[in-house]
């Protein structure tokens, strides 16, 4: 199995990685790690930038052997807020919980705008301990629901409905929200490029046992 850092303190996005990338040995950022840096304006500046940074610091201060990093940068862009949260999303509405920040978000729609809306997501896996990054992405196109439905998911999930349903990714089952979702799209790229690598090696006669 591929040894992987997740670059994130996302519990959310933990759940679901474990979940859509099964062949992979994730570990969780650690508890006495530095907040990872997230300082540009688009989703792959910020991918790229926090799978540097963990990185960096688990070549300096990480303990046992490890395959490679993975951060994932991704967010809500709503159209008639001219793209935003966006690369923001993370920031949105800070010290409020979950369900008030996706309230305050809808109400920042004017009356009779537009609800469409997509989730993005830019995924960055970087070898150890050295190596160019592997960078997939994936979206997933919607429109915002008038209020909070469903208890599933994370962060905007309960206030998003992706296109061609009625149910909001909080109401959908989890297998049904990874089948469409912009963090499943680009998982399932980022496995189908790591495939090719390793029929490549094993042609090659290089066969590694710990990829997926
Ligand atoms: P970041 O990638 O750490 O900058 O933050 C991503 C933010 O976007 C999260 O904190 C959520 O607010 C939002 N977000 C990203 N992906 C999802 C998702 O799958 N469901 C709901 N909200 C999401």
């Amino acid at each position: 199995m591929l040894k992987v850092l997740l670059a994130s303190r996302n519990a959310g996005k933990l759940q679901e990685f474990a979940e859509l990338l099964p062949g992979f040995d994730l570990h969780p950022w650690p508890r006495e790690a530095p907040e990872i840096p997230e300082e540009g304006c688009f989703f792959q500046d910020n991918a790229l930038q926090k799978a540097g940074f963990a990185r960096a610091w688990w070549r300096a201060h990480g303990t046992g052997p490890l395959d490679a990093v993975l951060a994932d940068d991704s967010g809500l862009c709503v159209d008639a807020l001219w793209g935003g949260p966006g690369v923001l999303s993370a920031r949105f509405g800070k010290g409020l919980g979950q369900l008030e920040k996706n309230l305050r978000l809808l109400d920042m729609l004017p009356p009779e705008a537009s609800r469409t809306a997509r989730f993005v997501c830019v995924l960055a896996l970087l070898p150890l301990p050295e190596g160019r990054a592997l960078i997939t992405s994936g979206q997933v196109e919607g429109r915002l629901a008038g209020e909070n439905r469903g208890a599933g998911g994370f962060g905007f999930d309960p206030i998003f409905i992706p296109e061609g349903h009625t149910q909001t990714f909080g109401e959908l089952a989890p297998g049904m929200k990874h089948a469409l979702s912009h963090r499943g799209r680009a998982c399932e790229r980022l496995r189908a490029i790591l495939q090719v690598e390793f029929d490549a090696d094993r042609r090659s006669g290089r066969l590694r046992d710990n990829l997926p």
